[in-house]
This record gives structure tokens, sequence and C-alpha cells, in this order.
């Protein structure tokens, strides 16, 4: 395990204590170091174990629980193709397999560079525009496979990160 620079374990105190080192407030403790580091470097768990006294265990179940979370680093940009009825009906399955092929990378993960992480998730809650990307921030609809490497030229800021809402089974 690297240690955390001194930078970075100021940051991860400054969330802990935000939420007054209070182990109920794991979720959203580890929600705010995963939109800092864009994922949860280990050391950054040990220290929110040392801090809050909330078990290792209990905090790495809240890690892989959640979809929104990951111990390996995350794309800048994330990337969600959603894979909900309506949108598995409109193709989203060819869409996520050309983002696979652009990005050479599989869902679940992140490019060599960092720019991009690729992920298939469930509704987006905007069927009517099926089917639904979000790329960082921008949400596209009735994306097709053929629009795929235009939509990743397009210039990006980073996007927030998806929220601890989805776990990995639901
Ligand atoms: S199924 Fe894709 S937005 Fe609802």
């Amino acid at each position: 395990m690297s240690p955390l620079a001194d930078h970075d374990r100021t940051q991860v105190d400054d969330i802990i204590d935000r939420w007054g080192g209070d182990a109920e407030f794991a979720v959203e403790i580890l929600q705010e170091i995963q939109a800092r580091f864009r994922h949860l470097p280990q050391a950054a768990l040990e220290r929110v174990s040392e801090r809050t006294r909330a078990d290792m265990g209990r905090l790495y179940h809240i890690a892989t629980f959640f979809k929104a979370f990951s111990l390996k680093p995350r794309g800048r940009v994330p990337i969600q193709v959603c894979t909900g009825t309506a949108c598995h009906v409109q193709g989203s399955a060819r869409v996520l397999d050309a983002f696979s092929r652009e990005l050479r990378v599989r869902p679940g993960e992140s490019t060599a560079d960092l720019e991009f992480s690729l992920d298939g998730v469930r509704c987006l809650g905007c069927c009517g525009l099926a089917p639904v990307v979000t790329i960082g921030d921008e949400l596209v609809g009735g994306v097709d496979s053929s629009k795929v490497a235009r939509l990743l030229r397009k210039p990006r800021k980073p996007g927030a990160q998806p929220r601890a809402k989805e776990s990995r089974d639901a």
C-alpha cells in the first residue's frame, strides 16, 4: 500500500472532519473521497478506519457494494451507457460495444491514460431518449454506434462521478 501524500492526507482528514469523524457517515465520507481521488485509495480507507473507528471489513463492503465506488483509479470523464429495458430495445448493447472498441476497455474499466472510464448502467430515467449515454456531465440521447467515435473526439469537462445509489447487484 502506498501511503497518502501529506496534501492528500490533509484532504482526507478534512472530509472526515466535515462528517464529524462519525462512522455512521461512512458512505458519505467515501463518496467524497471517491469524488476527490476518482477512486478509493487503500491508504485513504485505512485513514477513515483509523479516524472513525469504522471496521475495515465494513468499509470494503461499502466500497464493493456500490457501483459508484472503485478501488482502482477511474477516468477523468465517466461514460455511462444505459442498458435499461427501453435502451436495450433501441440497441444499447451495440452502443456499449462501440465505446468498448473505441476506448479499448471493457465495461467497468478505465483507459490507460485515465481519461475515460466506461460503465453499463441501469435506467437513467429518460427512456424517451433511448438509447441514452452520459459522457462526463452531458446526457446524449438517440445514440447509435456510428456516432460513438465523434462523441469521443469532443472536448470534455470532467463530469460528476456516479453517486453511491446503485449497488452492483441491484
Ligand atoms: S432504460 Fe435507458 S433511460 Fe430508461
